[in-house]
């Protein structure tokens, strides 16, 4: 099993023995190989100062490029894999056409974004998938500017967006993959990235304190905000059965989602098979960045067990089920009974989440997410909600999952709601004559983000903006606005 960290950076082999596996890919490239194009601005993942590129040979829709944020990369994540920084744009003293486009339109000031913003715009440069304006905004919310204003940066987006030159990099797409298995084990400490189910189990029953880690996104905060030491780390991400989604069919119809596919992989779906989960796409439009989506994975998302992590509200009320997998086999638990307690989920030593399976959506399943945030482009949720209600021939609820989070210590259904729901005719009169079981469902919490009555309140009116929004279109499509504070036409 390969103990040295072995990648390309900017085309050129990098080999290190001794590198520490905790070590974040941003520390590396600025104080081992002073490469200091790439900035540090939060080291949380939420400027983009630190936006490095990644070739991704394993991408469902076929190899890309993806901006990832170096300061949440632990070096173990690139093995094997290309990497590029804003050092390795220029080809035969050119600069790169994204490079060439902020210079055009005058898209940098100070400059300390501007390494982050050229590598979301090199990877915007190679996207296939880039269709609509929306898609645009999303690629860019992760890099925040300071000083030179988003429309000038917005027009060289617009400028070079899936244009995909037919050069080096294009080229680069298609070379072929190395293993990106690892494992550096010494003095009670591991870092181990398993490519079989074998060397997983026995990594866990080796080291029964280990961590699992995926995309680093949650865990590698512990590293870089809370100065946490995590000398047992075993990642998931080199498990092919693990990442990807399938129509299921036998006994269960419905859509299997490996527990490692990426939120942008997810996203991506949204807009082709998994169309008909539209409270799916509504939720991963708001959710965090596009840096962070191309490396936070589904597993990841669910097994933080966070009571404001924003896919459990959804994928509970579409009535997901969780398959768990251990040395002993796999087990399938609905995912509302997945979350125990604040922090603490069903999974028991030595088992990973596998897989989410998605049922099919009957045709009258009326559905629909929410998430209410202090600021709409990536931030953490106040309070999310998914809803789902099947109606009966006669417009009576016959079937409800009301889910939230950030109501309780973990996401959860609204028992008593639903109860009071059930039988009653889908109308804005009886959801408001239900509402007061709502109170006997949760104790709000009570923090910076929003007061307890605040919460209440927003749980109340999502119920209300529900019933209004489905009463009728059963699963109403989010109206993609532009989020450019200005936004100019140029009228001829
Ligand atoms: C800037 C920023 C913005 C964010 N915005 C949002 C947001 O809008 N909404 C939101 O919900 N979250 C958000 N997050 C949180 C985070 O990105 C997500 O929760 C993400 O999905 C975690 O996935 P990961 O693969 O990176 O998890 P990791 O960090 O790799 O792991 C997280 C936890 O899950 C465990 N784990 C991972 N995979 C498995 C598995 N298959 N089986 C068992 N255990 C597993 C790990 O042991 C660890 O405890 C944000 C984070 C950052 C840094
Ligand atoms: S330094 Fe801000 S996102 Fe990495
Ligand atoms: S150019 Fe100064 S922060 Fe963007």
């Amino acid at each position: 099993m390969p103990q040295t960290l072995r990648f390309h950076l900017n085309d050129r082999l990098i080999e290190d023995e001794r590198a520490q596996p905790t070590t974040t890919l941003l520390a590396y490239l600025r104080e081992q190989l002073h490469l200091t194009g790439t900035k540090e601005g939060c080291a949380e993942g939420d400027c983009g100062a630190c936006s490095v590129v990644v070739l991704d040979a394993e991408a469902a829709g076929g190899p890309t490029y993806r901006a990832i944020n170096a300061c949440l990369v632990l070096l173990p994540m690139v093995q094997g894999r290309r990497v590029y920084t804003v050092e390795g744009l220029r080809q035969d003293g050119a600069l790169h056409p994204v490079q060439e486009a902020m210079v055009r339109e005058l898209g940098s000031q100070c400059g300390y974004c501007t390494p982050g913003v050229v590598m979301s715009l090199f990877e915007a440069c190679y996207r296939r998938d880039l269709r609509e304006p929306w898609q645009l905004d999303d690629q860019l919310c992760g890099n925040l500017c300071r000083c030179t204003g988003y429309r000038p940066i917005r027009d060289a987006a617009r400028s070079v967006a899936a244009s995909c030159p037919q050069d080096s990099f294009h080229a680069r797409l298609a070379a072929p993959a190395d293993s990106i298995a690892f494992t550096r084990e010494s003095a009670g400490r591991i870092y181990a990235t398993p490519t079989s189910f074998t060397e997983l189990w026995s990594h866990l029953a080796a080291h029964p304190q280990a961590r699992l880690i995926c995309g680093g996104t949650d865990l590698s905060l512990l590293i870089t905000k809370r100065f946490q030491d995590l000398p047992e780390l075993v990642s998931l991400e080199g498990l092919a059965d693990l990442r990807g989604i399938s129509r299921i069919t036998d006994g269960f119809a419905g859509w299997r989602i490996g527990a490692t596919t990426n939120l942008a992989e997810l996203e991506a779906a949204c807009l082709a098979d998994l169309a008909a989960y539209t409270p799916l796409l509504r939720m991963l439009r708001y959710f965090a960045s596009r840096q962070i989506k191309n490396r936070a994975t589904v597993g990841g998302n669910l097994c933080n067990a966070s009571p404001i992590g924003d896919l459990a509200p959804v994928l509970i009320s579409l009535g997901a089920v969780a398959e768990l997998r251990s040395a002993a086999g796999s087990r399938r638990v609905a995912l509302d009974e997945f979350f125990l307690a604040y922090r603490k989920t069903a999974l028991q030593a030595g088992e990973i989440l596998a897989a989410i399976e998605l049922p099919e959506l009957p045709a009258n399943a009326r559905v629909a997410a929410y998430k209410v945030s202090k600021r709409r482009e990536l931030d953490i949720s106040t309070v999310a909600a998914g809803c789902y209600v099947e109606l009966d021939a006669a417009d009576r609820v016959a079937q409800i999952r009301l889910a939230y989070g950030g109501m309780a210590a973990t996401p959860a259904r609204a028992r008593n709601l639903e109860a009071a729901l059930l039988g009653r005719s889908w109308s804005l009169a009886q959801v408001e004559a239900a509402l007061p079981a709502l109170a006997h469902d949760f104790r709000p919490l009570d923090d910076l983000r929003g007061s307890a009555w605040y919460r209440g309140l927003l749980a109340e009116n999502l119920i209300r903006g529900f019933v209004l929004e489905t009463q009728h279109e059963a699963r109403p499509n989010l109206s993609q606005r532009p989020s450019a504070t200005v936004h100019l036409e140029v009228v001829p």
